[in-house]
C-alpha cells in the first residue's frame, strides 16, 4: 500500500526522501513523488512508475530543501498516472500533502470546494483534503496547524498525512486516523514515515502516533495533540530493536529468498524463552494475565487475512486437538460485517504480520466493542494491532519485506503450537504428547536448514512446470491450510493460477480439471490420512495428471505414482506443515524467477493492506 516519508532538519531532504522511498518500495505502489520547501517555493517532482524513474527525473532537474515529504502511491481513486501521484498541492501552491488511506466523503467536500471557486487538477481524494486545508488556511485568520486540525474534523475516512507549507518552512504537520505513521526523533532533525523502515538508518528512537493524533514538528521540537479533543499528549519515545541489516538483502537476489532462508533461525527465535526443555511446557508471557480466561472460553474466533488466515486455520486444528478449545476461523473482512456471536465470554485472536491490515483491525475493534477479550499474534513491534489488543504474542521473525509472506507464516504456526502446548498442558495434555511436539519444535531449525540446502533440487522441479497455467495443491487436516498457502505463494508471485483444496474434496469438483497438463502438489505425510491421500494420488494418476508429492517417507507405492517426490525430514506429524511449507515456498520462488516475475513486488499486490 502507499508509503510516506518526510524529513525536517539541517540536511538536504532530497536524498533522504528518495532513499526512504526505496525502502518503502516493498509495500507495493504504482507511482512516486517528492515535494520540498526551498525558501518560499514548493518544488514537486512526481512520476508514474518506479522510484528509480523518479530518481532519474530528480537527477535531471534537481530540487532541494531541508523540509520535504515523499510518497509511493497505490492507486485507489483515480488511475495511476503522473498527475494523480502524490504529493498534491492546494490552490495557492503553498501547501503540499501526502496521504495514505481513503477520504470517504471526498465527493461532498469536492462539491463544496468547487462552489468556493476551487478547481481540481486530479481525480484523487487526497487533493480534496489539501484543497480543504488550503481553503480554510487562506480564507481566514487561522494558523497552519489550526487549519489542518479544522480540515481533519470535517473528514470522514482513513488517513495518515504529512503536510508542509511554504509560509512556514520550518514546520511539518503529520496526522493519523487509521493509517499508521511513525515519527523518528534524531539530533535536531525529524523523520516521518508510514513504517520504521526508512527511519532505522537515521535513528532508532521513534514515536508511534495513535489514531486521532496530530504532531506539529519544528527543528526545535515536536508537539503532539488530539485532533478532536484539542489537548496535548505526551508520547514515549520507543527504541527500534532491529538493525539496518535486517531490512537489506545481504547478498540474496530477493528479499523473499532471504526471508525463506532466514526460517532456519526465525522459527527458533519465535520459540526462544517460551518453550521449556525440562518440563515440556510452553510459557507465553504476553498472555500471562489472561491464560485462564482464554483456555476456559466457550468460543474462540481466529481472524486474519491472506497468509495469516492460513496460519489461523492451522492454529484452530492445534487448539482443538491439544487444548480441546472450540475455535472458528474467519476472514477478518467477513467477521467485521457479519452478525457473529461475539460477547464478553468470547476470545478473538487476530493474526497479522504487519499489525496494520485494515480488516483485521476492524474485526478487533468490533470484538472489543462487544466486550470480547482480544489477543494479537503479530510480527511488527509497536504496530496498531499490538497496541490495540488486550494481550498478545510477538512472532519475532524480524522485518518481512517481500510482499509474499514466508517467515512470518512459519513463525505464526510456531506461536499457535506454543499456545496449544501451554493450554493443552493445563487441560490434561499428556507429558509424552507434549514432549513429542516440544522435541520436534526444538530441533526444527536444523530440519529447515536441511531443506533449504536442497534448493537446487526444487529448482529442477520448478523448471519443468514453468509453462503451465494451473496448479492444484491438496492436503488433509493440518496440511489443508498448508496446501492453501502453497497455492497462494505460487499465484502471488508467478501469476500461475493455483488452488488449494482438502484432498478428499477433489472428487467434488477439481477432479474435472485433471488432465496431462495439470500438475497436482500433494502433501502426503505418513499420518492417519496417508492411505486416503494415496488413493487421491492414484485418481490423479489415472487421469494423467502430473504429481509432485511432498512426504516424510518415500515408500514404493508413492515412488511408482509420483512424477516428483520431495522428501522432508520425518519428524512429529504436527511440524510437517512447517517443513512442507519450505519446499513449497522455494517452488513458488523458483517458478517466479524462471518466468521473469518481479518476486519482491508482484503486480497489483501490497505488503500491508491498510484500506478496505
Ligand atoms: C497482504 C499481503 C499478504 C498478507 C496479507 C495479510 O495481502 O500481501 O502477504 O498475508 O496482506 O497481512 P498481515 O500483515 O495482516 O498478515
Amino acid at each position: 500500500m502507499c508509503g510516506i516519508v518526510g524529513y525536517l532538519g539541517d540536511k538536504d531532504s532530497v536524498p533522504i526522501l528518495l532513499n526512504g522511498l526505496r525502502r518503502l518500495e516493498y509495500r507495493g505502489y504504482d507511482s512516486a513523488g517528492i515535494a520540498t520547501i526551498d525558501g518560499e517555493n514548493v518544488n514537486v517532482v512526481k512520476k508514474k512508475g518506479k522510484v528509480s524513474t523518479l530518481c532519474t527525473l530528480v537527477e535531471d532537474s534537481p530540487i532541494r530543501g531541508s523540509n520535504g515529504i515523499g510518497h509511493t502511491r497505490w492507486a485507489t481513486h483515480g488511475e495511476p498516472n503522473d498527475v494523480n501521484a502524490h504529493p498534491h498541492l492546494d490552490h495557492s501552491g503553498k501547501l503540499a500533502l501526502v496521504h495514505n488511506g481513503i477520504i470517504e466523503n471526498h465527493n461532498t467536500l469536492r462539491q463544496i470546494l468547487s462552489g468556493n471557486g476551487i478547481t481540481f487538477k486530479t481525480e484523487t481524494d487526497t487533493e480534496v483534503l489539501v484543497q480543504l486545508i488550503g481553503d480554510i488556511y487562506e480564507g481566514g485568520d487561522i494558523s497552519f496547524e489550526d487549519a489542518v486540525q479544522a480540515a481533519l474534523s470535517e473528514v470522514v475516512g482513513a488517513y495518515g498525512i504529512v503536510v508542509v507549507n511554504a509560509d512556514e518552512p520550518d514546520k511539518m504537520i503529520m496526522a493519523r486516523m487509521g493509517s499508521p505513521l511513525v515519527l523518528g526523533v534524531g539530533e535536531g532533525e525529524y523523520f516521518v514515515a508510514s513504517d520504521a523502515s526508512p527511519i532505522i538508518e537515521h535513528t532508532r528512537n521513534v514515536i508511534y502516533l495513535d489514531d486521532g493524533d496530530m504532531a506539529i514538528i519544528t527543528r526545535d521540537g515536536h508537539n503532539i495533540k488530539r485532533i478532536a479533543e484539542n489537548h496535548n499528549v505526551t508520547k514515549q519515545v520507543e527504541r527500534i530493536e532491529y538493525n539496518i541489516e535486517a531490512i537489506e538483502k545481504e547478498g540474496y537476489d530477493h528479499f523473499m529468498l532471504k526471508e525463506i532462508h532466514e526460517q532456519a533461525h526465525t522459527i527458533t527465535d519465535t520459540l526462544r524463552g517460551r518453550l521449556k526443555k525440562d518440563g515440556y511446557h510452553a510459557h507465553l508471557g504476553g498472555l500471562a494475565d489472561y491464560i485462564n480466561h482464554i483456555e476456559s472460553t466457550k468460543m474462540c474466533y481466529i481472524t486474519a487475512c491472506g497468509t495469516s488466515w492460513h496460519a489461523g486455520l492451522i492454529g484452530a486444528y492445534l487448539l482443538e486437538e491439544y487444548a480441546g478449545m472450540n475455535v472458528k476461523v474467519e476472514y477478518a473482512s467477513e467477521l467485521r460485517y457479519r452478525k457473529a456471536m461475539i460477547n464478553p465470554e468470547t476470545v478473538v485472536i487476530a493474526v497479522s504480520q504487519s499489525g496494520e491490515t485494515a480488516d483485521t483491525l476492524a474485526s478487533v475493534r468490533k470484538a472489543k466493542e462487544a466486550g470480547a477479550l482480544t489477543v494479537g499474534i503479530c510480527n511488527v513491534v509497536g504496530s496498531t494491532l499490538a497496541r490495540e489488543t488486550d494481550c498478545g504474542i510477538y512472532t519475532h521473525a524480524g522485518p518481512e519485506i517481500g510482499v509474499a509472506s514466508t517467515k512470518a507464516f512459519t513463525s505464526q504456526i510456531a506461536v499457535f503450537m506454543l499456545m496449544a502446548l501451554q493450554f493443552g498442558r493445563q487441560k490434561g495434555l499428556s507429558l509424552a504428547e507434549a514432549k513429542g511436539v516440544s522435541d520436534a519444535l526444538l530441533n526444527i531449525g536444523k530440519h529447515v536448514q536441511s531443506l533449504l540446502d536442497r534448493s537446487d533440487e526444487i529448482y529442477d522441479i520448478a523448471e519443468q512446470f514453468t509453462g503451465v497455467n494451473n496448479f492444484l495443491y491438496l492436503g488433509r487436516g493440518l496440511n489443508f491450510p498448508a496446501a492453501l498457502e502453497g497455492a497462494l505463494k505460487l499465484k502471488e508471485i508467478s501469476y500461475i493460477h493455483a488452488e488449494g483444496y482438502p484432498a478428499a474434496e477433489m472428487k467434488h469438483g477439481p477432479i474435472a480439471l485433471i488432465d496431462e497438463k495439470m500438475p497436482v502438489v500433494f502433501l502426503a505425510p505418513h499420518d492417519q490420512t496417508y492411505e486416503k491421500v494415496l488413493a487421491n494420488i492414484q485418481e490423479v494418476k489415472a487421469r494423467k495428471g502430473r504429481i509432485i508429492a511432498v512426504t516424510d517417507r518415500a515408500e514404493n507405492e508413492l515412488i511408482k505414482l509420483a512424477d516428483h517426490i520431495i522428501e522432508v525430514p520425518r519428524v512429529h506429524r504436527v511440524v510437517f506443515p512447517i517443513l512442507s511449507t519450505i519446499p513449497l515456498q522455494l517452488l513458488a520462488y523458483h517458478m517466479a524467477v524462471i518466468r521473469g516475475c518481479d518476486v519482491d513486488q508482484p503486480r497489483n499486490l501490497a505488503k500491508s493492506v491498510t484500506v478496505e
